[in-house]
């Protein structure tokens, strides 16, 4: 089974996946922008500001994406984890329409990869999330609370589109790894029928 794990900057995606990964056996961790050379790339270069196009960012994410799974998240599938991955292609859809992106061209350049099984969207008030975020360092590009506005609204609108499950990430870790197991374990089961 294949998961996006998917939300704002400081929603806390990465603790809450490495809660859910303990409760559940078999799972495969994995994240974009990957650590692969084109998400060293991005990280080293595109989200340090280096862009000048948010186009060039759209490729750049999605090229990653392909690259990630092809190398990384096919071939863990095909041993029998359940892969979660921290961003997808949610995550194109959210920022670089955020930034100015044509949806239909974010979803073209992203149709080459598989769609999740499952994609859950973890849910905070940006002002909260930025607040999160200062809390453990520095800013970074993305980071912004009016462009997190625009980027979470993107989410709200596709999950009502695409009808992903939404949970409330204001709330303590533990609860939301909680919420998010219990959503893991139904997508499976009817999987399974
Ligand atoms: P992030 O998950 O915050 O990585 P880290 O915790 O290592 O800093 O991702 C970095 C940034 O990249 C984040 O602000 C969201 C952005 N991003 C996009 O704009 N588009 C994408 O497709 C992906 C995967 C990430």
């Amino acid at each position: 089974m294949f998961i996006a794990v998917e939300g704002i900057d400081g929603s806390g995606k990465t603790t809450v996946i490495a809660e859910v990964a303990k409760a559940l056996p078999r799972v495969y961790v994995t994240r974009e922008p990957s650590g692969g050379p084109i998400g060293r790339l991005l990280k080293e270069w595109a989200l340090r500001g280096g862009t000048a196009d948010p186009h060039v960012d759209a490729l750049l994410f999605a090229a990653d994406r392909v690259e990630h799974y092809k190398r990384e998240i096919e071939p863990k599938l095909r041993e029998g984890y359940i892969v979660i991955t921290e961003r997808y292609v949610e995550s194109s859809i959210a920022y670089q329409g955020a930034a100015g992106v044509p949806i239909e061209y974010i979803l073209y350049i992203n149709s080459v990869v598989p769609r999740p099984h499952l994609t859950i969207i973890l849910d905070v008030d940006p002002a909260e999330a930025v607040k999160r975020i200062k809390a453990r360092g520095s800013l970074e590009k993305f980071e912004d609370v009016e462009f997190l506005r625009r980027v979470r609204e993107i989410y709200l609108a596709r999950a009502r589109a695409e009808g992903y499950p939404v949970i409330d990430a204001g709330r303590p870790a533990g609860e939301v790894a909680k919420d998010v197991v219990a959503i893991i374990e139904r997508a499976m089961a009817s999987l399974r029928r």
